[in-house]
């Protein structure tokens, strides 16, 4: 059976960050490398999308080609991924030739089957100064159901409703400004409610015509919700060529100016990049997608949900001769630190980043993927965070995993001289079970997509050798007698425990897996080695023979936490700071917004309340005792106020107004029920009353100096 699978092509047109990696990359790494290692033929392709209106937009604006970005971008990607050990077996791109023409001979195909296309004149807005129709994206205008004034013609960025160009109000033409015109133009329209009824059987079912070729109950459910929801809505003919001058020409006398549109060239990708793949291997790219022995398996996040599960399934069956997909394991979003990732606002880090600033970090690429891998949004959101990057290092590969080793060889070197001790049948058959079921665990549940269960069945694997080797105690029965058997036997065990880990560490921190196995003295996994591994302990033999000399013992993941000027931690805080200040930024524009009001006008009436709405406002008298600035802000100052029977920590937005050492001593009054809230992440347990005038001068509510903290106001 032949596995080909394919990861969503990134655009060329921005660099990958965390969340992709844990979307489409991650888990089809370790499906590709754990089915390698049983060996399985497998053939993972992917490559860049290098096309659609986003990257000529981005282009026109900074003055440069598409070409100079797809290059750049194209270029950063791919060797970003490998850097990171993405194992792609080819990473094309559809600026290629042989991509132009195998998209270009599916739609010649498609339009000859003569029922699957239609032809329409619709009318579309053009930029009558830049002479050329508007792609969705170029236009621009208020959003009708947010009012939002930036909402593209496709979607409103800021309430993400879908648009279309006509909805928008005062619609106006990123290129010129100019107010675009409707006119006519011709385009070809993809008939997918034909396929509506055959789709919905193979969804729901796995069937086509009766045929079962895949098992619904394999899919993830969000993913067949999705498509659902979808198919009840009605499919609808789609648009699928552009007037646009950046593309692959649409293959038609009579098309000239336009292109095929980005989602129907980007998955025909998918075979350019097997073609260009067997073009240099030697191969046979049809049996990969035709073939009866062949299952075709998409990884991508849940954005790409509809064009996997519905427009590309229709067009490669429009097409006929192709396979269908088998699963579409699709992955929900990544956050970071609790909010999206946003490249404008600088929210989350870049792999490239990421590669640049932990490249002297130890184990830094294992660190990062081990910290998504046990964080990976397979049935829900997720959130990677700088604390759980440090405490899955810390906890599974530090403590349990490093820890482990590292006994186990210092232990064989002290006892054996390095090498794996005998041991008589009886005593190893219980721990050889135990590993045997371990590893069969970790493969079943990566072969089901369930890429976090099969870390933690890893991590099971290395917690239980470290309990069974403490409870064996050997260093004990060394002391009570050399010579004890038992001895033998609990490093026999525990090193078969060790070639276990060395060996299915491998698709999750492969860089790591080659130390752990350098440490049993053992070469990198070879393809195959995994079903070697499983007959092995099938037939109740060794993964590390008796006799074999093991490496060196070594500390291979040091712990993050137990040094203090750890540089480790400092490349982590300094992330950390990064965050802070886009924070503290946050914060500041949001107190400059309430200070302009306040120096235009007197602030408006506010709605009428009860005495007892007053009442609720505990307000109190208190001394300033001490004030700092706050760390990369340079509105916000950091106070400690004495409430006479407590003090709390204050921030307080007044750091242009007043130098810190002119207030310490100060008397104040404060809300002290207001909900505590951090910013810049700083806690803020009070607020501090300020009278603010027309210029903006900001003064202290005070009662006379020497008037007693803590005492109510009224
Ligand atoms: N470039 C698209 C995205 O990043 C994904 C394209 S996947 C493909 O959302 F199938 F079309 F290639
Ligand atoms: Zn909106």
């Amino acid at each position: 059976m032949k596995t080909l699978l394919t990861s969503a092509l990134p655009y060329a047109n921005g660099p990958l960050h965390l969340g992709h990696l844990a979307g489409a990359y991650l888990p089809a790494d370790i499906f590709a490398r754990y089915l390698r290692l049983m060996g399985k033929e497998v053939l993972w392709v992917c490559g860049s999308d290098e096309h659609g209106a986003a990257i000529t937009l981005r282009a026109k604006k900074e003055g440069i080609t598409p070409r100079d970005i797809i290059d750049k971008y194209h270029e950063l990607n791919k060797s970003s991924f490998e850097q990171l050990g993405v194992s792609f077996d080819y990473y094309h791109r559809t600026s290629a030739p042989l991509h132009h023409e195998t998209s270009q001979d599916f739609f010649k195909k498609l339009l000859e089957k003569g029922d699957q296309f239609e032809v329409k004149t619709t009318e579309q807005y053009y930029d009558a100064e830049a002479e050329q129709f508007l792609a969705d994206r170029y236009i621009k205008g208020t959003c009708p159901n947010c009012g939002s004034d930036n909402a593209f013609g496709d979607q409103c960025e800021n309430c993400g409703k879908d648009l279309s160009p006509t909805e928008l109000i005062n619609p106006v033409s990123t290129i010129s400004g100019a107010k675009p015109e409707l006119r006519e133009t011709k385009h070809w329209f993809f008939k997918l409610d034909q396929h509506e009824a055959w789709l919905k059987e193979w969804i729901q079912h796995g069937t086509v015509e009766g045929r079962q070729l895949h098992d619904p109950k394999a899919w993830k459910k969000h993913v067949i919700g999705q498509c659902m929801s979808w198919l009840d809505g009605g499919l609808h003919p789609r648009s699928i060529t552009r007037d646009l001058d950046w593309g692959i020409q649409v293959p038609v006398a009579g098309a000239e100016g336009k292109v095929l549109y980005v989602w129907f060239d980007a998955p025909i990708g998918y075979v350019s990049a097997t073609k260009q793949w067997a073009l240099e291997n030697g191969g046979d790219w049809e049996g990969w997608w035709k073939g009866e022995d062949a299952r075709l398996i998409h990884f991508i996040g849940k954005d790409n949900i509809v064009f996997h599960c519905i427009v590309f399934p229709a067009m490669l069956r429009a097409h006929g001769e192709y396979n269908l997909p088998e699963n579409v394991p699709a992955n929900q979003f990544l956050n970071f630190e609790g909010d999206k990732f946003s490249k404008s606002r600088g929210w989350g880090i870049e792999l490239h980043e990421y590669l640049e600033t932990f490249k002297d970090f130890p184990n830094g690429k294992d660190a990062l993927r081990w910290a998504l891998i046990r964080n990976l949004p397979e049935q829900q959101d997720a959130d990677f965070t700088w604390d759980g990057f440090t405490e899955y290092y810390d906890k599974d590969l530090a403590d349990k995993l490093g820890n482990f080793f590292n006994r186990v060889t210092v232990l064989t070197h002290k006892y054996f001289g390095g090498k794996v001790p005998e041991a008589n049948t009886a005593a190893r058959a219980q721990v050889q079970s135990k590993i045997s079921e371990a590893v069969h665990a970790i493969g079943t549940h990566i072969e089901a997509y369930r890429f976090k269960d099969a870390a933690t069945a890893f991590v099971e694997l290395a917690s239980f050798g470290n309990t069974y080797l403490q409870d064996a105690a050997p260093w004990s029965l060394f002391k009570a007698n050399p010579d004890d058997p038992a001895i033998a036997e609990t490093m026999y065990n525990s090193i078969q425990i060790a070639a276990a880990l060395a060996l299915t560490a491998t698709p999750f921190i492969p860089f790591s897996a080659e130390k752990l196995r350098a440490t049993l003295n053992q070469v990198p996994a070879n393809n195959g080695d995994w079903q070697l591994a499983l007959d092995a302990l099938t037939a109740g033999l060794p993964l590390l023979p008796s006799g074999h000399l093991l490496g060196e013992a070594g500390v291979l993941f040091p712990k993050i936490e137990d040094r203090k000027d750890d540089s480790r931690k400092l490349i982590i805080q300094g992330e950390r700071d990064k965050l802070a200040a886009i924070l503290a930024r946050k914060e500041e524009e949001k107190e400059i917004i309430t200070t302009t009001a306040g120096e235009a006008a007197r602030p408006a009436a506010k709605p009428e309340i009860t005495f007892d709405d007053f009442l609720k406002l505990d307000l109190r008298t208190a001394t300033i005792l001490s004030a700092a600035p706050v760390k990369k802000s340079n509105k916000l100052l950091h106070l400690t106020i004495d409430l006479g029977t407590e003090q709390r920590s204050v921030v307080s937005g007044i750091a242009k107004h007043f130098a810190p050492e002119d207030i310490v001593g100060r008397q104040v009054v404060c809300v002290t029920n207001l909900a505590p809230r951090k910013m810049a992440g700083v806690l803020s347990e009070a607020m501090i009353l300020m009278a603010e005038d027309g210029e903006g001068k900001l003064v202290f509510v005070s009662p006379p100096a020497g008037f007693a903290a803590g005492w109510g106001v009224r």
